[in-house]
This record gives structure tokens, sequence and C-alpha cells, in this order.
């Protein structure tokens, strides 16, 4: 797969070079350094990182080294299970989660950037507040109007539960959308492979009473229609969902409204 652009402010020189304390199978790990409140341009700074003292995936070097060897490296990780979606960033060029991703699938020198085209709060976190924001633009819960027929739940039948299979599982970790090259260009406006996702998992729901709202909000040039089947989303998603799926299921549904 080709190489993902850097972070918007990328100007990168080189940085301090982070020697390992013990001196076994070392690794080069070269890692993206910004630091916005001290005025500096971003650099790369290289940790050597001794394999036969690290666990098997990215995160666990990166946790080592700033364990051992700079503590003010700064990445965000919370379940290391790929479950809560936070260590996303771009390994060797592709977008994945540190925490699955294992140091042994590459050979050589591994270059580790914040996720693409977004703004960079510190070292590898990015800004994910505009993300969010589109996230909450399409109202990701359950609305209805009616009340529950049993005045308790609103139940599904196991075969309309089966529809909510491969889009629940989003962990809105961000890698679809920031390798989507629409969503680079057009982030203000289209809402990108992960939100779109998210949007037809409500679509899909056979408890949601608001599809037509719901198609409304996303009849838009830009919100919806500026994916253009690349396909990015799909190659990179941690969890193999397929967000261009769920977008042409939307423009099938706004299709059918017409018709
Ligand atoms: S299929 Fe659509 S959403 Fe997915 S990467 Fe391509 S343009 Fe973006
Ligand atoms: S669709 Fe996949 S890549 Fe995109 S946000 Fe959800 S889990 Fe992450
Ligand atoms: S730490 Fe939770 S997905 Fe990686």
């Amino acid at each position: 797969m080709a190489e993902f652009a850097l972070p918007k402010n990328s100007r990168i020189k080189k940085g301090v070079v982070h020697k390992s304390p013990t001196q076994g199978r070392i690794r080069q790990f070269k890692v993206y350094r910004y630091d916005p409140d001290s005025g500096e341009n971003p650099r790369y700074d290289v940790f050597e990182v001794d394999l036969d003292a690290c666990g098997p995936m990215v995160l666990d070097a990166l946790l080592k080294m700033k364990a051992e060897q700079d503590s003010t490296l700064t990445f965000r990780r919370s379940c290391r299970e790929g479950i809560c979606g936070s260590c996303s960033m771009n390994i060797n060029g592709r977008n994945g989660l540190a925490c699955t991703t294992a140091i042994e699938d590459s050979k050589g020198e591994i270059r580790i950037t914040p996720l693409p085209h977004m703004d960079v709060v510190k070292d590898l976190v990015p800004d994910f507040t505009h993300f969010y924001a589109q996230y909450a633009a399409i109202k990701p819960w359950l609305q209805t109007v009616t009340p529950a027929p049993s005045g308790k739940e609103r139940l599904q039948s196991p075969e309309d539960r089966a529809k909510l299979d491969g889009l629940y599982e989003c962990i809105l970790c961000a890698c679809c959308s920031t390798s989507c090259p629409s969503y680079w260009w057009n982030s203000d406006k289209f809402l990108g492979p992960a939100i779109l996702l998210q949007a037809y998992r409500w679509l899909a729901d056979s408890r949601d009473e608001m599809t037509g709202e719901r198609l409304d909000d996303l009849e838009d040039p830009f919100r919806l229609y500026r994916c253009h089947t690349i396909m990015n989303c799909a190659n990179v998603c941690p969890k193999g969902l397929n967000p261009a799926k769920a977008i042409a299921e939307i423009k099938k549904l706004e299709m059918e409204r017409v018709l």
C-alpha cells in the first residue's frame, strides 16, 4: 500500500538518538516528536529498543521507550487489546493500532507518526475534536417516537440483529477516515468513512424510527457523496470492517427514496 502523507505540521528535522539501556536484539524505531508549546519544528527521534526485553507489539515498544528512555514521549492507549481504539497511529506508512501490530511483522527500522492529515496535539496524539463533533452530528443513539411495545424494552429478531454485524464492532479509531483521500481534502464537510459507517449502523437498526430524518441529514453533495470508492478505508480497518460498503448502502437507501 502507498505510504500516507505525514501530519499537517510536518517540516521534520533530525532529533535525538535514545540508546537502549540493555544490549540484546536491538531494533530502531523512528518516532515523530512535536511539542507545539516549545515553538520548535517537529523532529524524528530514534529509539533503540532491545526486543529481548520487550513485549511483541509496537505498543509494548512505545511503553518501554517512555518508561526507560524518554518519559515525555506522548501517545494514547488504554485497553492494549484492540478494543478502545486509542492507540491508532501510522506505523511504517500504514494506519493501525499499536497494540495489535506485531513488531516482528516489520523488517528493519520502524517509523511511527500520528494519524495523517490531522492536527497534532503532541507527538503521536492527534486532535480528534472535529472527528468527535462529526460523530455527534449523526446522532449516534436510538431515536424513537412510539413507546416501547412491552413498556420495557424494544425487541429485535435475530435476523434484524444480524444486520448490525460488521457495523457495531467499530471502535472509532479513525484509521479509515485518516487514510481516505477525500477526507484529507474535505474533512470540513465530508463526514468520512468512520462516521458514515456509524450513521449506517443506526439506519440499519430495525428499532430506530428516524430513518427519514437521518437520510435527510446525509443527503448532501459533501457529507455523503464525497466518497469516491477508493477503498483505502476497508484496507486499513483493524477490525476488518468495510466502511465503503456501508457508504454504498446509505447511497442505495437515498436512491430508493426517490424512485
Ligand atoms: S471508499 Fe470512500 S470513504 Fe473509503 S477511502 Fe475511499 S473515498 Fe474514502
Ligand atoms: S470502521 Fe474500522 S478503521 Fe474505521 S473507525 Fe471503525 S474500527 Fe476504526
Ligand atoms: S490500546 Fe486500546 S485499541 Fe490499542
